[in-house]
């Protein structure tokens, strides 16, 4: 497989350079900026990324380009950190500042470049950095500036490539573009297509059951669904799935789903756990805590069923390359936020190995993926559902009746939008979430002191970033007016109006 190395050196758009390669059908892969030239030589790269980061070069510690990647003789793109490393090391002066230059900027082309097009001169580029290239290494020329700062040098020759600005952000006007021009200098065949990714997937599959059993772990998410459905296009009967109910589903998630799993020919064990997971999770407040014992309670009931399956040795789970990247503490590089269950919940010590065919997909990737395998839209459109259920919804402590609580509050917010298919098609969740917090209120002329609900919906691409729905005031009233008429044990309703970052999407 033809492979695209993005070396991270902790910047926040990291991941959207992987994105903005897939968009373009490179296969693209992101490892810490530390890992060992012979991992990266394995993987044999047509060309290598250098992502931005938080540091300057000149920070004590900060994170140093391995030269040892420029005897791989593959064209190199610095992005802004990225870059100065390269002008750093390949004999260049780099300038630290004591100002920050961040946001839009333009730029402006000053020489020949088989990178920048004549067409993206004066165009809008986004910037975010103190430290910047003031004197260009021997062989390098200036090809583009902004004002007076280096934005863009190159060596068309060796192949090394530094741009001061974030292509990878929607507004670097033709950032895409650009990485369409470097991909295109690396001669990649850009056949990371869909169709490509099953066939392999199919194919690797096999070659790692053999003859074995596989029990899946179906959570009635997208990914676990697709998962489940490459596996069976791969050994079909070898695999059981299993799909538990943990008590923190949404309401009536549970019994739909399965029905819908039998449509899709999947061997489906029920297994009806709510009251152990519930009782495990009795008195548990912090956040860290609760995923961990939802995530590990999942983990030993795939255990005890795979031990009553003979022959079952593999497991198969639908991670995402996001779940996997964020759990993934690099020292210097991208910080661990959350442990997603997929990941974080894993003991030390697994019995089972694990498959995970979409472990190198993105969300968007793994829906195109559903479509193409023929899954029902119910599957492939469902919003997307976190691994700890409403465990990561419910605020505090996790309680039955609070479960009830959020899921009849859930489903009004559900149901209110999805009358409205316009607003919909254009939000990337929706859903209510439980506070702790009680507040005074007055029914009917009776004082009360009930929970607080609060009710979200959002857009975003990549849910990396995301920003909050203006959704019509008349709709928010609906739903407002529903819940509180129609929840037992909630008085008071509030609207979130905070983005991802500094929000996360899930509020534990
Ligand atoms: P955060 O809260 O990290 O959420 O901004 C980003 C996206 O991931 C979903 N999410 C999870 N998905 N296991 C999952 O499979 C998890 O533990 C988990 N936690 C959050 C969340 O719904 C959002 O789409």
């Amino acid at each position: 497989m033809q492979t695209l190395v993005i070396l991270d050196f902790g910047s926040q758009y990291t991941q959207l350079i992987a994105r903005r390669a897939r968009e373009l059908n490179v296969h693209s892969i992101i490892l810490p900026f530390s890992t060992s030239i012979e991992k990266i030589a394995e993987l044999a790269p047509l060309g290598i990324i250098l992502s931005g980061g938080p540091n300057s070069v000149y920070d004590e510690g900060a994170p140093d380009l391995n030269e040892a990647i420029l005897n791989l003789e593959v064209p190199i793109l610095g992005i802004c950190y990225g870059m100065q490393l390269l002008a750093q090391h390949l004999g260049g002066t780099v300038e630290a500042s004591s100002t920050r230059e961040y946001g839009k900027a333009t730029l402006k082309k000053v020489g020949e470049s088989v990178l920048l097009d004549a067409s993206f001169d004066r165009s809008t580029i986004w910037m975010s950095h103190g430290t910047h290239v003031i004197g260009v290494p021997e062989g390098f020329s200036v090809t583009a500036k902004s004002g007076d700062t280096i934005c863009a040098i190159e060596d068309p020759v060796l192949g090394l490539f530094g741009l001061q600005f974030h292509p990878e952000v929607v507004h670097s006007e033709y950032g895409r573009q650009i990485l369409e021009n470097f991909i295109e200098l690396c001669h990649f065949t850009r056949d990371w297509t869909a169709e490509s990714i099953i066939e392999q997937q199919i194919e690797t599959i096999r070659a790692t059951v053999g003859t074995s059993k596989v029990i899946c772990a179906l959570s009635g998410g997208v990914d676990s669904s697709i998962a489940a459905t490459l596996v069976d296009r791969a050994i079909g009967d070898q695999q059981i799935c299993i799909f538990v109910d943990n008590g923190l589903l949404r309401q009536n998630e549970y019994d739909e789903v399965l029905a819908v799993y039998k449509t899709m020919g999947l061997q489906v064990k029920p297994i009806r756990a709510a009251k152990l997971f519930l009782d495990k999770l009795k008195g548990v407040t912090d956040p860290e805590q609760k995923r961990k014992i939802i995530g590990g309670e999942f983990i030993r009931i795939f255990e005890r069923e795979a031990k009553a399956i003979k022959g079952a040795n593999f497991l198969v789970q639908g991670t995402l390359y996001p779940d996997v990247i964020e759990s993934v503490a690099v020292h210097g590089s991208s910080v661990v936020i959350k442990s997603h269950h997929n990941v974080g919940g894993l003991p030390e010590k697994m019995q089972l190995k694990l498959i995970e065919p979409l472990r190198e997909t993105f969300k968007d990737e793994v829906r195109v993926i559903g479509a193409t395998l023929g899954l029902p839209e119910s599957i492939v459109q469902r919003q997307a559902f976190p691994g700890p259920g409403l465990g990561v919804r419910i605020v505090g402590e996790i309680t039955p009746e609070r479960v009830v609580i959020l899921q009849q509050a859930d489903a009004i917010v559900r149901e209110e939008i999805e009358r409205l298919p316009e607003i919909r098609k254009d939000l990337f969740q929706y859903f209510a979430v439980l506070l702790p917090v009680k507040s005074v209120g007055v029914m009917g002329d009776q004082r009360t002191y009930e929970y607080a609900v609060v009710i979200k919906a959002f857009h975003s691409d990549d849910i990396m970033t995301t920003d909050w729905a203006r959704l019509p005031y008349d709709l928010l009233a609906t739903m407002s007016s529903r819940i509180v008429s129609q929840v037992h044990g909630i008085n008071r309703v509030v609207y979130e109006i905070t983005t991802k970052p500094p929000a996360t999407v899930e509020w534990e």
